[in-house]
């Protein structure tokens, strides 16, 4: 049986541990991804991923940082 976990999610590291622990199959992400609608984005960056803009933002997409004012 597929199980997903949430609850408290708050960072990518802690997301890819119970992924890659075998905990649960998905996880979901509540308030952490309210205050950071970029939050797939941030986890990446944690785990030293960079994900790429989509091609049709080019030129378009927020720089790190911007939506926050910095
Ligand atoms: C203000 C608030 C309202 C919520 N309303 C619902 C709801 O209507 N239905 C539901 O299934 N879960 C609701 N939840 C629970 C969330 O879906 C989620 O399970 C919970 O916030 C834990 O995940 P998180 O720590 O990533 O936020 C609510 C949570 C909060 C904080």
């Amino acid at each position: 049986m597929l199980t997903a976990a949430v609850g408290l999610i708050l960072t990518g590291v802690q997301a890819e541990e119970i992924l890659g622990e075998g905990s649960a199959d998905l996880i979901a992400v509540g308030r952490a991804m309210l205050r950071d609608p970029f939050w797939p984005r941030s986890a990446a960056e944690q785990l030293g991923v960079t994900i790429p803009e989509p091609r049709s933002y080019e030129g378009f997409w927020f720089p790190r940082g911007f939506t926050e004012g910095g």
